[in-house]
């Protein structure tokens, strides 16, 4: 088939996207030469998002299936990734913005009360689809995030807010992974004891460390004993639900157990796709909290203690925003309980086998 002709210029719309900046400052006849660059930095990372919700919205339906092809759990991944490395670059575009100088950004800043990056809906939107809940977030001017978005985006917010997050929609694919009970398959317990193992040796290093005073040490003995707590009720499904009523887990028993399995047996050829979905996950997150703390550092240098645009206190709010916001802490977490390759139980070989390739 023949197609017609398709001119660069109208086929991108760039006449629309060139004509789509305008001002405050130049509307009131005051012109700050700075504008224009704190505008299009905004609109690129606005069509970025845009991005980044059409690869995650592509995954939120490969995940919400009750069955995932192979084929498709590649698919999602590479999206994934491909998400993270737009991440990447987003968080570059911060030093073209720091270019500007705050008495530059003085300039205009009062023309844009009380307009603020809170009000982003798609950013809202990746948030909440990746699976940050409203109780999760930070409190903000007495009332939830949604309600500083337009009257149409809060209903749109509202529906996504009862959809399946990308963090649940994993969590049921990990819950269904197979291969976690066995005939004749007591790794968890093996495990339990190497890692028993690996905690004692650290909480003797501690004892006999010289340069730790008596206090530093018992200290540092009950901070492992807790983490050794911790791991435990990994194992007790009563104890674990207690701890994860408090907040100490997200994930299910089940999922937990299945991330962690991925992880310790990734370079079995069965579990190498699901060993790259959780790492571009781990990577989403961490990606999201280094550009939420760039943009901290970047208000903190234009503001200093003023309060922001959108009323909030300005710079703290983002530096906690920074450590409270995040989804997939469960996958970093679970590291603390990794024992180095030599001593990872050898899996049954009627499980192992089920996991390979034969060619
Ligand atoms: C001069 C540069 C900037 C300054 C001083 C600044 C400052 C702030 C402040 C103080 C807040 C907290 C809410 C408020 O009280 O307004 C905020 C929120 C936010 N800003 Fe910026 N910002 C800047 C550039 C950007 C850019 C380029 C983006 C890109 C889209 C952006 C996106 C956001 C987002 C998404 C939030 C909400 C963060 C959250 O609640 O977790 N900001 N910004």
């Amino acid at each position: 088939m023949k197609y017609p002709p398709v001119h660069y210029h109208n086929y991108l719309d760039i006449e629309k996207l060139l004509n789509a900046q305008h001002p405050k400052s130049v509307e009131y006849q005051k012109p700050a030469h700075d504008e224009l660059l704190f505008i299009i930095v905004h609109q690129t990372y606005e069509l970025w998002f845009k991005q980044i919700l059409f690869e995650l919205d592509s995954v939120l339906k490969t995940f919400q299936q009750p069955q995932i092809e192979e084929e498709q759990m590649g698919r999602a991944s590479a999206r994934l990734e491909r998400i993270v490395s737009i991440l990447k670059l987003i968080i570059g575009q911060v030093d073209v913005l720091e270019t500007m100088t705050p008495l530059d950004f003085l300039d205009f800043r009062d023309m844009l009360y009380p307009a603020s990056g809170f009000q982003s809906f798609q950013w809202r939107l990746i948030e909440t689809k990746l699976g940050l809940r409203v109780e999760d977030r930070l409190a903000y001017n007495q009332s939830p995030f949604y309600k500083s978005l337009m009257e149409d985006q809060q209903k749109e917010m509202n529906e996504v807010l009862n959809q399946q997050s990308l963090f649940d929609a994993v969590e049921k694919w990990l819950e269904r992974t197979p291969f976690l009970q066995g005939e004749n398959f007591n790794f968890w317990d093996t495990y339990k004891q190497a890692v028993n193992q690996m905690f004692q040796d650290d909480i003797n290093t501690v004892n006999v460390n010289t340069r730790l005073n008596e206090e530093e040490k018992a200290k540092n003995v009950k901070g492992l004993q807790e983490s050794l707590k911790t791991f435990d009720a990994l194992f007790d499904e009563k104890a674990f639900n207690e701890l994860r009523a408090q907040g100490h887990f997200r994930l299910s028993y089940k999922g937990l157990h299945a991330a962690l399995l991925i992880q310790l047996y990734r370079d079995q050829p069965i579990l190498q796709t699901p060993f790259r979905i959780i790492r571009a996950l781990l990577d989403i997150d961490e990606t999201m909290t280094t550009w939420r703390y760039r943009h901290a550092l970047m208000a903190y240098r234009m503001l200093g203690q003023k309060i922001g645009t959108g009323g909030s206190s300005g710079h703290k709010y983002l530096a906690d925003a920074t450590s409270k916001h995040k989804i997939f802490t469960d996958f970093f977490n679970l590291t603390t309980f990794f024992i180095p390759r030599s001593k990872v139980p050898t899996l049954p070989k009627s499980i192992s086998d089920r996991m390979s390739f034969h060619y």
